[in-house]
């Protein structure tokens, strides 16, 4: 794992759109791996400003994100798809027919994970993969657990995951209790992984995944296996 300080969340955005735009500069059709949460917004803003001032082309990549709640759909406010469309593609232009998330309406949610995995091996794999990390050391929504589990499936989510996502809904229990999540086997096999921390509350987490055991109790930690991590972190998320 490459380890890349920065001072605070505006310079890891910075950092990080610099380098995401490095790899659409070399291949413009680049299959990019994308997250939701706080800690890619800053990142999105900087890419599509760079595309709106002529610097970056992103007309030409695809989006595949990695995770989407089950029961609530794409034009729900709440739903990681319209998260995308609010925090990146609709600051662009993008053509959202080339932005995938996983359907957390579907009828039929194992076809759907199956689907899921198809689309990702038929566009090739993952050039970019970026990723956040949970408190409790997740990536997408792969949560601790007793096994790494390697394709998309059906996650419950964890109560502390449920309580960090509870600032986007009115009620704690409106949380959704399932998602869709791409496994670990697609993450892994990105030809390479932005991780983006901030915040000193992803600090011990940080630090687990990238000293402690690979543990499937701690997903990111399975990251010390990957040959191309960069790990974009504020003095906040590296304090312990
Ligand atoms: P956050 O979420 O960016 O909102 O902190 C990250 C994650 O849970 O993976």
């Amino acid at each position: 794992m490459k380890l890349i300080r920065v001072k605070n969340y505006e310079e890891m955005s910075e950092k990080a759109a610099a380098l995401l735009g490095e790899t659409v500069a070399k291949k413009g059709d680049s299959v990019l791996g994308l997250a939701t949460g706080s800690t890619p917004v800053g990142m999105y803003q900087r890419l599509a400003d760079a595309h709106n001032a002529g610097k970056l082309n992103l007309s030409g990549v695809c989006g595949v994100n990695l995770d989407e709640y089950i029961g609530i759909g794409g034009d729900h406010e709440l739903s990681y798809r319209y998260f995308m469309s609010k925090n990146f593609y609709s600051l662009f232009g993008f053509d959202e027919s080339r932005a995938h998330i996983p359907n957390g309406l579907a009828a039929d949610l194992p076809k759907e994970c199956d689907r899921y995995d198809a689309l990702i091996e038929k566009l090739g794999g993952i050039d970019l993969q970026v990723l956040g990390i949970g408190r409790n050391g997740h990536i997408g929504f792969n949560e601790p657990d007793e096994v790494f589990l390697k394709n998309t499936h059906i996650a419950e989510l964890d109560e502390d995951t449920r309580a960090a996502n509870a600032r986007f809904f009115e009620r704690p229990a409106d949380v959704p209790s399932k998602a869709l999540t791409m496994g670990i086997g697609a993450i892994m096999a990105a030809k390479e992984i932005l991780l983006l921390v901030s915040g000193s509350e992803k600090a011990q987490a940080l630090k687990d995944a990238m000293t402690g055991d690979i543990d499937p109790r701690l997903p990111a930690s399975i990251l010390q296996l990957h040959p191309n991590v960069t790990v974009i972190a504020d003095e906040a998320a590296l304090q312990k």
